[in-house]
């Protein structure tokens, strides 16, 4: 218990929060030691998180009520992060915020993406972006690093090994995403009730998604052209994306490109099988894992590459990959506490 790292989770009645204590609660460095809701203080946790029953027997207490940890993860909502980090950095050495108001490098962009005046500029320049796979040296010695959006992750994990050795043709990069419902998080709206939701395909985003402000920013481009669809699923992202190559590059040439970006990366699997169902990433059995799985085939037709890549948005998309962060913060295996490979069938 003494080398065991303090951990709080502010914003732990959400699906996040949950997701972080789940993973959290059987991390052998790792004592959680508040988990915070405004609207359940006084509560056990397993009310708000029945899969925790008998796992924790703690109670959720009030953000006015923090005591001093090691590491502090943020699951809550837009602006909320942002107007508290003054004072929520009191009571921590290091800050993982989930949500969205630190991951963007310049207010300009936060005006533009966000329709937002930020409140605390001045930490944007103190935010590493999450994403270990890109970032990993920066996040080994950050204060605070703001976790990447799920939708950003999965479009940005798919697309990095062709924009960093600058394969594709410039502005005609096309990415569809189709996710699942616990991306909306636990406060229900019409558009989350089940008459409404069910066996859903609706465009959600066609246009001006404010991920693609992320994966602008970190495959160093100016122009992707974003969709987002919401669907039945209750986890799970599917990003499909079509680049265009500059130079004629064939499977086998594609093949080598992933490989050597990711091969020694302990998340990302490059998942492209001749023959069976599961020849190309898929959402489904992701769940609960912290992979990243990432497809691809050549169009033999033309200078057409479809990429597929696939993640469960609240671990590789939030919670698993916040924690990854922490693994690499606190100079743990970076795959502790994220061992858990997904369920088939399921
Ligand atoms: N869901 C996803 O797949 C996903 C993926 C990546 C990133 N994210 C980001 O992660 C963050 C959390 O997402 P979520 O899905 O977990 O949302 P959520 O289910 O709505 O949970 C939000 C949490 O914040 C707390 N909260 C709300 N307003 C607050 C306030 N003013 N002061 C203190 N606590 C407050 C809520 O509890 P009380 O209302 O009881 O206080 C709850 O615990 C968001 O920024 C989201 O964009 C979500």
């Amino acid at each position: 218990m003494e080398n065991k790292i303090k951990v709080s989770i502010i914003g732990g009645s959400g699906y996040v929060g949950g997701e972080a204590l789940r993973l959290l609660l059987a991390h052998p460095f790792v004592e959680v030691v508040q988990v915070t809701s405004e609207s359940n203080i006084g509560k056990f946790v397993h009310i708000v998180h029945p899969n925790l029953r008998k796992k924790t027997k703690m109670k959720f207490t009030s953000i006015n009520d923090l005591q001093k940890v090691d590491v502090m993860l943020l699951g809550l909502p837009h602006k909320v992060s942002s107007e508290k980090i003054e004072s929520l950095s009191e009571y921590a050495d290091k800050i993982i915020d989930k949500g969205g108001d630190f991951r963007l490098n310049t207010i300009e962009d936060y005006k533009k993406w966000y329709n937002y005046d930020h409140p605390n500029p001045e930490f944007l320049d103190k935010f590493v972006y999450g994403i270990p796979e890109l970032h990993r040296e920066e996040i080994k010695n950050a204060k605070y690093v703001a976790a990447a959006g799920c939708n950003a992750t999965a479009t940005i994990l798919g697309l990095y090994p062709l924009y960093k050795n600058n394969l594709i043709e410039h502005g005609k990069t096309v990415v569809e995403v189709k996710g699942g419902s616990s991306e909306g998080g636990n406060k229900p709206s019409l558009g989350s009730h089940h008459p409404e939701r069910k066996d859903v395909l609706r465009s959600y985003k066609p246009t001006g998604h404010r991920h693609m402000a992320e994966a602008l920013q970190e495959l160093k481009t100016d122009t992707i052209h974003f969709s987002a669809t919401s669907t039945d699923l209750v986890r799970g992202i599917l990003a499909t994306s079509h680049v265009f190559l500059k130079e004629p590059l064939e499977d086998k040439d594609i093949w080598k490109i992933y490989r050597q970006e990711y091969s020694d990366e302990p998340f990302i699997r490059i998942v492209k099988e001749r023959h069976g169902v599961y020849r190309y990433p898929e959402p489904k059995i992701l769940a609960g894992s912290n992979y990243c799985d990432v497809g691809f085939e050549k169009d033999p037709h033309s200078n057409r590459v479809v990429i597929m890549s696939a993640i469960d948005n609240l671990m590789k998309g939030a919670a698993g990959q916040a924690i990854q962060c922490m693994n690499i913060m606190c100079g743990f295996d970076e795959e502790t506490g994220l061992e858990f490979p997904g369920l088939h069938p399921i």
